[in-house]
């Protein structure tokens, strides 16, 4: 491949006197793209990018990401001053819409959502379809890919009324399809919503409270609460927002897609890694074992990680991990948690893993997951919830993103191809004379 002019790239077939004069597209910030669109039509080759670590599927105004630097911006706005200026309502408008509101905006937003927090009374059997020990990742995948057959009145992808509903609808009902599937599971009644209350504080409360008592949901908790659903609001193309994309560019409803979302995220390399965190912590149990853990993480053949390390597009400190190591902090004040075992177990391991050269050497930093899991274990959240809390705030992100895609005239189906390395054409062979 040879620089033609600036703007473009050209590349020559060896042994032909074929080329391809690529355009290079420029977003506002980061790397230049290569058009490849034309291509195969121009060399008859496809490109092989497994993991797309180098490809750009999509142009989206919503989220950036510079990974060498550690920078996450939604919209343009700096991921940190969003955590702690914000709420989480406020960024959801800031995704789906592009600006942040203004009160008006803000009061109508927020109460669009809140009026849609309620489920379908049916929904609740659906819940007793499901075994009392099923993980909430699969009640979710399952209730929210539901939802699909509740609201055949907001189902039309292409029509804008439908997809804001819609957008409405999975903002709002997912904290509480997530809090049923938590109930279900320890077998206490379910807890209505209440819109009085804010996003996050209502989740707490859902998931906390009994009919039988008042419940009284701490400030400083719901803070943190909504701080964390704030960083785990978007984050650019990853592989479950790249998977609801894939599942929407079909068609699909949004309910569907998004139920596709949460089953991407579920895997212990992307959201289920917070889970995985917490395991992780208590299978080492003791500072004294952080040293064997490590020499064994570093070991190929023990196909082991160290959960909550390395990303594939941070190579520096995930900006999220360090707002969130300082909210551990004053949630774990809050709540009177002065010598943590499990915190200063991830700090130590945090500190040696840091100033390992086989961590140094492939870039591998904290990631959000490593502290999430253990600010959400003091706030008495249990580990099968870690990864439905995130389900819960990455919906906005999912939507948002989803609703880009159909708002986009460009847009196509997703359908890559492929290098095929199976047999060649051959005969089929009757099966008393096969081998
Ligand atoms: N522990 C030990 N070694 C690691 C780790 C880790 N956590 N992550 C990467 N490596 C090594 C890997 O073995 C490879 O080594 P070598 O070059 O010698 O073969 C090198 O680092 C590059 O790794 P990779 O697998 O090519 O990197 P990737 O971009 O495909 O994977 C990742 C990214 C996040 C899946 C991976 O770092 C990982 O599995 N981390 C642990 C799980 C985790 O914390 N996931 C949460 C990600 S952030 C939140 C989210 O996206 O949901």
């Amino acid at each position: 491949m040879t620089d033609q002019t600036p703007g473009t790239v050209t590349i020559t077939l060896d042994g032909t006197n074929k080329s391809s004069t690529i355009k290079l597209l420029e977003g506002t910030i980061g790397p230049a793209v290569a058009d490849i669109r034309k291509l195969y039509a121009d060399l008859g080759i496809f490109t092989y990018d497994p993991g797309y670590g180098g490809t750009a599927a999509c142009e989206s105004k919503i989220t950036y990401i510079d990974g060498d630097e550690g920078v996450l911006l939604h919209r343009g706005y700096p991921i940190e001053q969003l955590a702690m200026n914000s709420s989480f309502l406020e960024v959801a408008h800031l995704l789906l819409n592009g600006e942040l509101p203004n009160a008006a905006e803000k009061h109508d937003f927020d109460m669009g959502v809140m009026r849609h927090t309620m489920l379908h009374e049916q929904i609740r059997s659906i819940y007793q379809g499901f075994r009392r020990d099923a993980h909430p990742m699969a009640v979710m995948c399952g209730v929210v890919g539901a939802l699909s057959a509740f609201y055949h009145d907001s189902l039309d992808v292409n029509n804008p009324d439908h997809r804001r509903i819609s957008a409405f609808r999975l903002i709002a009902k997912v904290p509480t399809i997530a809090a049923w599937a938590y109930k279900y599971t320890i077998g206490q009644p379910f807890m209505y919503p209440r819109n009085d209350l804010g996003y996050a504080e209502n989740f707490l409360y859902m998931m906390n409270a009994v009919p039988a008592e008042p419940y009284h949901v701490n400030p400083v908790l719901a803070r943190a609460m909504d701080r964390i659903m704030i960083l785990h609001a978007d984050h650019e193309q990853n592989a479950s927002t790249a998977t609801v994309r894939l599942s929407g560019s079909t068609g699909a409803n949004p309910f569907a897609c998004i139920a596709a979302g949460i089953a991407s995220l579920w895997g212990p390399a992307h959201g289920g890694a917070n889970e995985a965190v917490l395991k992780m912590l208590a299978e080492i149990g003791h500072v004294d074992n952080v040293k064997p853990f490590l020499d064994q993480v570093k070991d190929k053949n023990s196909h082991s990680r160290l959960m909550g390390f390395g990303h594939r597009v941070y190579k520096n400190f995930d900006p999220r991990a360090k707002i969130l190591q300082a909210t551990c902090h004053e949630v774990l004040a809050e709540l009177g948690i002065k010598n943590d075992p499990l915190l200063d177990l991830a700090m130590e391991l945090e500190k040696i893993a840091l100033h390992d050269e086989y961590f140094i050497a492939r870039k591998l930093y904290p990631n959000v997951d490593f502290y999430s899991g253990i600010i959400l274990k003091a706030m008495g959240i249990p580990t099968s919830m870690f990864t439905a809390l995130f389900a819960v705030s990455r919906t906005v992100g999912w939507i948002s993103q989803w609703k880009e895609m159909m708002e986009d005239p460009s847009q196509r189906i997703g359908r890559p191809r492929q290098i095929y390395t199976g047999a060649a054409q051959r005969d089929y062979v009757a099966i008393d004379q096969r081998a």
